[in-house]
């Protein structure tokens, strides 16, 4: 299909991630033909298996497999793949890596490496070394796609990219946000700048407030250990909600480069100062009201007493012609009352502009509503008249829904999007540097001070399965929001 073809060697093979969405994804790439069939795939991981152990460990989280089409690509697909065993501080696996690499490329005449690190951490640094002295290909192009956590802080995070740096240029570095692979946030761009509509009242004299929601249902379940270390606001909030801000709020690019769409999102980035103590809200999920679900503490993986944060919601302010005294609201949190990820901008009233013809009570605002998941959707509320004799009016709803509407698409995978555009050498949905560098800025004040514990910033305690803190409501209205008042 004229597509470039690399080998792609996945490291942390044996992981969760890789097992939960690495390897669904390159099968689903394989399936729909968008990677070439002799595309190679190298485990490497520590743990010692066999073959035939390996590619048990990889499908298992590989669905709807019960189609013959299916089944025989499978099939295909786990003939491409090979693993390698071996530790991420030494030298000796890397060589036996390289070694594989040599045997499959030669086999396949490729030349070009992509490393998929699903990693922790603590060893990122030196599998980026062990790679960069064992496995980086003088013969064609290398690229290097890496998970967050990016670090902990500013500080960390900078330590970080200085390391990578080092070994790799930014051009062969591809950071995931996963949420930039999502189907309606790669939707913004689109809606923002190709319709007038949205186009001409996108600003300050006509939103009020925007509000970014990530909501789930599930807690920690056997997570606690890698989450109570981070809090809900570095594993949500300051990348993949940071992400839909910036889509949403940053000037049009100067063009669809890559470069320029970053640059864009860097430039409001930098307009935002940090997150001050007084608008945030921390929660943290006790026991459900039916005593079903277990709280937060009473998850074995979570340390006893720990007073991380799994619900946060902040405000931020843009200082720019465009955003001046209009607060973006991000919410996220755990073990909530739905699965739900929303960006909601909620305009200006009428009222005010009209003379007041129809009052606020009858003339709500509007809100324009972009859901991410689940069952992508895009829907403005809006005033009507109610249907009858009268001159009632009722809220009611201009509805995209994606379901109804696509009903022949499909909508792929986040992974999968974000892989095929690494493949492509298109790095417009990765994470540059700087701009992980101002999302730090505007969040480790904060981040430290909540680190500190020393209850200045309360964490309350909300119900397993319930909205949230008591006081979000009363947080909300505070920077602008008005439910409405109509159904
Ligand atoms: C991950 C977080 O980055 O994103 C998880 O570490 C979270 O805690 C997940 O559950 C959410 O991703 P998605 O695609 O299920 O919305």
């Amino acid at each position: 299909n004229g597509r470039p073809v690399f080998t792609i060697v996945v490291l942390g093979a044996s992981g969760d991630l890789a097992k939960k969405k690495t390897f669904p994804a390159l099968f689903g790439l394989f399936l729909h033909g968008h990677i070439a069939p002799q595309t190679r795939i190298v485990g490497y991981a520590r743990t010692k298996m066999d073959r035939p152990d390996f590619l048990k460990r990889i499908s298992q989280h590989i669905k709807n497999t019960t189609t013959p089409k299916v089944k025989v690509a499978l099939d295909q697909f786990l003939d491409q793949c090979t693993y390698v065993s071996g530790v991420y501080d030494q030298d000796g696996g890397f060589q036996d890596l390289e070694k594989e690499l040599k045997r499959v490329e030669h086999e396949c005449k490729v030349q070009d490496r992509l490393f998929y690190m699903a990693l922790p951490p603590s060893v990122f640094i030196p599998v980026a070394n062990g790679l960069k002295k064992n496995c980086y290909t003088t013969k064609g192009i290398n690229r290097l796609i890496v998970e967050k956590p990016f670090g902990m802080d500013l500080e960390s995070s900078r330590t970080l990219s200085k390391a990578l740096g080092a070994l790799y240029r930014e051009d062969e570095i591809y950071r995931i946000d996963h949420y930039l692979g999502k189907e309606m946030v790669k939707n913004i761009m689109i809606l923002r700048f190709t319709n007038q509509i949205f186009g001409s009242c996108w600003d300050r004299d006509h939103i009020s407030n925007v509000q970014i929601t990530f909501k789930e249902k599930i807690g920690t379940e056997g997570r606690g250990g890698y989450f109570d270390e981070f809090g809900i606001m570095r594993d949500v909030m300051q990348n993949h909600l940071f992400q839909i801000l910036s889509l949403i709020a940053m000037e049009a690019p100067a063009s669809l480069n890559a470069e320029d769409i970053r640059n864009a999102k860097v430039d409001v980035l930098r307009t935002i100062p940090p997150v001050i103590e007084s608008e945030v809200l921390l929660g943290q999920y006790g026991r459900s009201e039916d005593g079903a679900h277990p709280s937060y503490l009473e998850d074995d993986t979570v340390p006893k007493g720990s007073k991380t944060a799994t619900f946060a919601a902040a405000a931020f302010h843009i200082h720019n012609p465009r955003w001046e005294g209009v607060p973006f609201v991000l919410k996220c949190g755990k073990a909530l009352d739905q699965q739900k990820v929303e960006i909601r901008i909620q305009f200006k009233e009428m009222a005010a502009n009209n003379n007041n013809l129809f009052g606020k009570d009858v003339a709500a605002r509007n809100e324009l509503v972009i859901r991410v998941q689940p069952e992508e959707a895009v829907y403005l509320k809006m005033t009507q008249k109610l249907p009858g004799l009268g001159m009632e009016t009722v809220m009611s709803e201009l509805n995209l829904s994606y379901n109804s509407r696509f009903t022949n698409l499909q909508v792929p995978d986040a992974y999968e999007n974000l892989i095929l555009d690494a493949i492509m050498g298109e790095q417009s949905n990765f994470v540059r540097s700087d701009e992980l560098d101002e999302a730090w800025r505007i969040f480790t004040p904060i981040l430290h001070k909540i680190d500190r514990h020393d209850g200045s910033i309360p964490v309350e305690v909300y119900p397993y399965g319930s909205r949230g803190p008591k006081q979000l409501p009363e947080f909300i209205r505070r920077f602008g929001f008005e439910r409405h008042l109509q159904p």
